[in-house]
């Protein structure tokens, strides 16, 4: 029988349980909801609208429940619908009406709101936890690539020598945004929806706040029909995920492209690569592959939820059951991608001589040349036009700006002189680039250091 079968003649159709249900799929929710539970019942003892004998048993029995779902004995009924109807009707059974006092001043509308809060403030921590582990094996990179040359692109065409430390820490800016963002909608998830009943709140005289405080929230919500209809918190966490993605994308598409025959910057250790079925030479960059390639599912869920919330009148919907899928699918596709991204980039090789050699080729200096012009008094203009004149003149010649003669600088220009090698040198190029935010030595230390005090003190938590 369905807890709510009172106004109904007939039973639903197979069909419609079927269609209907979400313990599929809101199982996960098993924890929260139960913990929910105990808090609403301990505040309705407190409150007096049960008597404490009548919660102690509630509490009790729903503790067992937890165990038992813990330790596998349970199966959930499809026609108990959801997880919330689910633990309820279990408890029923176990301890008869008093069971059937837990649901006094409650919705499953507030309930799984809250559920859904709990369960998104748990998977941020431990969201941050794996970035945490990428944060440090990038900066322990960093660390032990300071003098790494490598060219620097833009337009994937080589423009300016920089360090392998300089283009990992570009990564960690990005993570580092991407916690920030954690931390932010873990602050708005943080707000207790539970007591907004189905959508105008209840008769009972709740204690909202002390609810609030058992549970670990920060505030309460403070409309009723906000509390119960608002997914922002789902959509802005499907955010944060699609953004990490779309960052772990770029440094895949990057590892993908440097373990290249044609690059050949970094080799992946075979750990984390993988062979063909056919061509005996492979080695292939599967993993980073399938983290680009889950990029798209993630954005997907982020667009599914928009779309599934545009137009929604106030205040809940069932169309809102649509929210868990898609949150839950993108929370397990970022906890899968990011440990194996994590331990992939910690065992790669990073060939430093390639990346010496690929900074040597395509001009990454001519910059420098046209600054030592500059230098020497001639406008930069100038200076741009005689370089761009000494490019062409290698690239015909095949050459490149260090290996020209002094003889042939000066037919160019009677301003180069012997200190030109020295202001060319990919050293040079790097290490002058001394202005804060750049690849020299000095600042690239100084910026690691600045990441290392944050990178100690940052929390999720207020
Ligand atoms: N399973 C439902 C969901 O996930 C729970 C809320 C149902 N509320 C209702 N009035 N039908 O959205």
């Amino acid at each position: 029988m369905k807890l709510w079968s009172g106004r109904f003649n007939k039973n639903t159709d197979q069909m419609v349980d079927d269609f209907n249900s979400s313990i599929r799929f809101d199982q996960r929710l098993y924890q929260e909801d139960i913990k929910g539970s105990i808090a609403h019942v301990t505040m309705l003892a407190k409150q007096k609208i049960i008597n404490s004998e009548e919660s102690k048993v509630i509490i009790d029995a729903l503790n067992e429940i937890h165990k038992g779902i813990e330790d596998g004995e349970i199966t959930f009924d499809i026609e108990a619908e959801d997880i919330h109807m689910n633990i309820e009707k279990l408890l029923i059974n176990k301890i008869g009406s008093t069971g059937k006092k837990l649901h006094t001043g409650r919705s499953r509308n507030d309930q799984v709101a809250l559920d859904m809060r709990m369960y998104i403030k748990k998977e941020i921590l431990s969201i941050n936890e794996l970035l945490s582990k990428l944060l440090q094996v990038l900066l322990s990179l960093a660390k032990q690539h300071t003098k790494t040359i490598m060219p620097g692109y833009t337009h994937l065409q080589k423009a300016q020598p920089i360090t392998f430390a300089h283009h990992v820490l570009a990564y960690l800016e990005m993570l580092k945004r991407d916690r920030e963002r954690l931390k932010d909608t873990y602050k708005r998830t943080n707000i207790l929806p539970l007591g907004a009943g189905a959508l105008a709140t209840t008769t009972y005289p709740l204690d909202r706040y002390q609810v609030a405080d058992q549970l670990g929230f920060d505030g309460i919500c403070l409309n009723s029909l906000d509390a119960v209809s608002d997914r922002d918190f789902c959509i802005e966490l499907l955010s944060n995920i699609s953004m990490l993605m779309m960052h772990l994308s770029r440094f895949c598409e990057e590892i993908i492209l440097w373990c290249s025959n044609e690059f050949q910057f970094i080799e992946l250790d075979d750990a984390y690569s993988t062979g063909s079925s056919i061509m005996p030479q492979k080695k292939n960059p599967d993993i980073a592959e399938l983290v680009r390639g889950k990029t798209g599912r993630v954005y997907g869920s982020l667009i599914g939820l928009l779309t599934t919330m545009k137009a929604l009148p106030l205040a809940y919907n069932k169309d809102m059951q649509e929210d868990k899928e898609v949150t839950f699918d993108a929370i397990d596709t970022i906890k899968m991608c990011l440990p194996i991204f994590t331990d992939m980039l910690s065992t790669i090789k990073v060939n430093k001589d390639k990346m010496y050699q690929g900074a040597t080729q395509g001009f990454t200096n001519a910059t420098d040349a046209a600054d030592y012009l500059v230098k020497k008094g001639l406008p930069f203009r100038d200076a741009h036009e005689v370089i761009g004149k000494l490019v062409l003149y290698c690239i015909e010649n095949e050459k490149a700006l260090e290996t020209l003669t002094l003889e042939e600088y000066q037919t160019i220009s009677n301003i180069f002189e012997e200190d030109i090698y020295n202001a060319i040198s990919l050293e040079t190029c790097v290490n002058t680039r001394n202005v804060m935010g750049g690849p020299s030595e000095t600042m690239v230390k100084a910026v690691i250091k600045q990441h290392e005090h944050d990178l100690e003190k940052f929390s999720i938590l207020p």
